[in-house]
């Protein structure tokens, strides 16, 4: 059993009394913390102070766990802007905008779990929105009226965001990445309906593209209203998991030579988005 206080109005609790050592013995940990996960989005243990053995150890009680055969320790991939602590720094500053992660993904991730080893000065919170309560937030008729939209995701249209002028050589490269069409309302095995947005959905397939574009933009607006966001301010030792199914996220920015490193573990998917 876990004691859970309530974050935000739609998303994120935090969770009471488990220190490091739960982590590593309490055998009832990981189920209840999966069931926590699907009922608030996202879960906050603050000051647990995790090292990555215990986080990949603790990974592996909740599912198959996405590895990297090239890093150090194949489980634990290191978020930071400092190019040699890792290869994709520059790719990490498109985490500054709302988006799912593995939208482009035949199975998008399920979880995520992220520890603070170091913190940033200014900026670099972790902002949450659930994308159940998105959906939620329409009207009947607009349920009925988007029910059956799909979407086109893609990386290029993620990139387009942070450099609107590409060369040539560029969207040449963009037009190789992955594409992938998606409905626009999930409709998880659950029973449950969340809205699949962000920075990868690029326009609505089979519509025009400007009134597409607006309709995408203007439901994350309201996935993503203030009342709506669950802002994580990181104190070290901190780690947090959401459920990638029904959560957008994006990191505050902050300055490329700030010393802010998470430690990232994530959890991988069994429901492709249908
Ligand atoms: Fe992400």
């Amino acid at each position: 059993m876990i004691s859970l206080q309530k974050l935000g109005a739609t998303v994120g609790a935090e969770v009471l009394g488990v220190d490091r050592d739960r982590f590593v013995h309490d055998e009832d940990l990981p189920s209840a913390c999966l069931q926590a996960l699907e009922d608030n989005g996202v879960l906050v243990f603050r000051g647990v102070h995790l090292d990555d053995q215990t986080q990949v150890a603790f990974c592996n009680r909740l599912g198959d766990i996405h590895r990297f055969p090239t890093h150090p320790i194949p489980e634990i991939s290191i978020v930071s802007l400092d190019p040699s602590k890792s290869a994709v720094a520059e790719y990490l500053k498109g985490t500054f905008d709302w988006h799912i992660d593995g939208t482009t993904d035949e199975v998008p991730n399920m979880a995520t779990v992220l520890s603070a080893h170091a913190l940033a000065e200014d900026g670099g919170q972790t902002e949450f929105a659930s994308t159940y309560a998105a959906y939620d937030l329409l009207s009947p008729d607009e349920q009925q009226r988007y029910g059956s939209l799909r979407v086109l995701h893609s990386f290029e249209a993620h990139q387009r965001r942070l450099n609107p002028n590409p060369s040539p050589e560029v969207e040449a490269d963009w037009a190789t990445r992955p594409k992938r069409e998606h409905p626009l309302v999930w409709r998880h095995r659950s029973g449950r309906c969340s809205l699949v947005l962000g920075a990868t959905a690029s326009h609505v397939v089979g519509w025009d593209i400007a009134p597409g574009q607006k309709l995408l933009e203007d439901l994350l607006a309201r996935a993503t209203a203030g009342d709506r966001v669950y802002r994580h301010e990181w104190s070290l030792g901190d780690t947090v998991i959401w459920d990638n199914r029904g959560v957008l996220h994006r990191v505050c920015p902050y300055d490329p030579t700030s010393p802010r490193e998470m430690h990232r573990t994530t959890i991988l998917g069994d429901e492709a988005i249908a």
